[in-house]
């Protein structure tokens, strides 16, 4: 038919039109009604909805529709599939461009192919080459069994792309279904990984190979559901009740990075802290120095209002990271939490703490580090852990991050962790002390047992000369002031001074230019 007002669209024949249309419904169908009602019953999204939620509406451009697979082995000819299980292609989050990848458990159950694997590698390319974050929604068992090593090497293909776009463009994954084999490794390379409470799970090996290995009776979800990965492994770092709260919060975690690493993180306006919040500063931190007080009290004193997006909240709680605003700026956050474990480093939170300085420093966050730490967990458990290793990553990764990096010592900076917790002799930029805090080698009771052991024996009366020596000892070392001496910390600042001054020191620090020596790659202690 003739369309007058469009005289070049009349050259296409209906029948092209026609056939195109039927391919593009064809390959929106997926596994077919059946298994989409399926996927609805365990209260799963489909791969195309999920993708709706993420995007923003209508932005989704999609490439590789008309893929199919290649196979002939076990009947595999006659069942194809366009598309292969997995959607792929582009669309944008809060109007800034990202690529995706959805797989598609109604169709062979999500699993990859060889080709399913070269759509996926496609879209990392693109990414890598655009400058591009990526984000996977994996839902899937796995390596199409029927395909033998060439899905192995589709997967061995994504793993290598993942290692090389580490660092230069955000990578994300959701496990939005089963997860298991060497497939869990594709999201371990990734730098964040969210979970679905109840509808996913990641493992190396399901619970009936572990019950033929070590006789061990376990259900997927305790062996690796949401709540294990994030609570007992870390392996992962968002736990989230359903499919449209995880997409939403992957949509909110995008707002705080740069599209990839050459690029600043957006800026984007904000308000001040709530009042009465930014008030109980001067008042959080207790007199008794043995108190517990919760630091996201003092966090959210400080970081503009409704910012602050905690990582991995539910591990090594003794650790508080996540990404805040401070006027408008991304910032990371590093913070002992005294509410935990009297917020000490240890095997957990140092690891926890380090991969997430490192992934500030590499897309250009800078690092906000608050302080209030008694030192290292001794015992058994931490030292036949490894943690000397451990912690070095800790003290590694701030050693390394030439991003802006501000320190506020609120409390206790004892010992080797007042060193590791981002001071001023491993390169910090600005380190400032509240009046509350400790600078010294350790607590007081520990070090005048320590120091003054025969002085306390030999006395008539013990107690009353611990208390007196004690005083001294918290007289002479127990304040901010030596430090200060020293040029150890730049200032003693008011609770309540405390935000205007890390706005001034970010904002001095906004066109930093520090490097490290030339290498081929560092050696991080592993
Ligand atoms: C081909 C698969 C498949 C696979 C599932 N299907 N997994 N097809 N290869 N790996 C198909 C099923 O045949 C079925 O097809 C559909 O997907 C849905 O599967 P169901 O079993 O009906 O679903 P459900 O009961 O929800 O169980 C999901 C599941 C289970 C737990 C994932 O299917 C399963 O255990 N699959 C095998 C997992 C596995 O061992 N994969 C290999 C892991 S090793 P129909 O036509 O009926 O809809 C690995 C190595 C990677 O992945 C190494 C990388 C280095």
């Amino acid at each position: 038919m003739m369309d007058a007002k469009n005289p070049k669209q009349s050259k296409l024949k209906t029948s092209h039109v026609q056939r195109l249309q039927d391919m593009r419904v064809a390959s929106k169908q997926g596994g077919g009604k059946k298994r989409i009602q399926r996927q609805h019953d365990k209260g799963k999204l489909t791969a195309r909805e999920r993708l709706d939620v993420l995007l923003d509406p209508n932005s989704f451009h999609e490439i590789d529709a008309f893929v199919t697979h290649r196979s002939s082995a076990f009947g595999l000819e006659d069942q194809k599939v366009l598309g292969d299980g997995v959607v792929t292609g582009s669309g944008t989050i809060n109007g800034r461009p990202v690529y995706v990848y959805s797989q598609d458990f109604t169709v062979f159950g999500g699993s990859l192919s060889e080709t399913h694997a070269e759509k996926i590698c496609k879209i990392m390319d693109l990414a890598l080459k655009n400058g591009h974050p990526v984000i996977g929604l994996n839902d899937s068992g796995g390596a199409r069994i029927q395909e033998g090593v060439s899905s192995l090497g589709g997967y061995a293909e994504v793993f290598w792309r993942n290692s090389m776009a580490s660092g230069v463009i955000p990578q994300i994954s959701a496990i939005m279904g089963p997860c298991a084999g060497g497939a869990v490794y594709s999201p371990a390379l990734t730098d964040f990984i969210y979970m679905v409470q109840d509808s996913s799970y990641m493992f190396v090996t399901g619970p009936n190979v572990v019950k033929t290995v070590t006789h061990e009776e376990v259900s997927s979800e305790e062996l690796g559901g949401a709540t294990t990965h994030t609570q007992k492994s870390g392996v992962a770092h968002f736990a989230t009740p359903n499919d449209a709260v995880c997409l939403s919060e992957i949509r909110r975690l995008m707002d705080y990075l740069p599209s990839n690493c050459e690029e600043k993180p957006p800026r984007i306006s904000s308000s001040e802290p709530d009042a009465q919040k930014a008030a109980a500063l001067d008042t959080v931190v207790p007199e008794n120095p043995n108190k517990p007080y919760d630091i996201k009290e003092v966090i959210e004193g400080l970081v503009d209002a409704e910012s602050f997006y905690e990582v991995q909240p539910d591990y090594a709680e003794n650790m508080v990271t996540g990404f805040a605003r401070l006027d408008g700026a991304s910032i990371g956050i590093v913070a002992n939490q005294p509410l935990a474990m009297a917020g000490v480093l240890c095997i957990d939170s140092s690891l926890k703490a380090a991969r997430f300085v490192r992934f500030c420093d590499a897309f250009n966050i800078p690092l906000l580090v608050l302080v209030d730490v008694p030192g290292f967990l001794p015992g058994t458990d931490q030292e036949w852990g490894g943690i000397i290793k451990h912690g070095a990553k800790l003290l590694y990764a701030l050693c390394e991050a030439t991003v802006p990096k501000c320190t506020v010592i609120t409390r206790k900076a004892y010992g080797g962790a007042y060193d590791v917790m981002n001071s001023k002799h491993i390169r910090a930029d600005y380190n400032v002390a509240w009046p509350t805090a400790e600078i010294a080698v350790m607590g007081t009771k520990g070090a005048v047992e320590i120091i003054f052991r025969q002085e306390i024996a030999d006395s008539d009366d013990p107690v009353a000369k611990q208390a007196q020596l004690e005083q001294q000892y918290a007289q002479e070392f127990a304040h901010p002031y030596k430090a200060a001496a020293r040029g150890f910390i730049d200032d003693v600042v008011l609770p309540s001074e405390t935000r205007d001054r890390l706005i001034h020191a970010f904002k001095m620090s906004e066109n930093k230019v520090d490097t490290v020596p030339r290498k081929k790659h560092d050696n991080l202690p592993l």
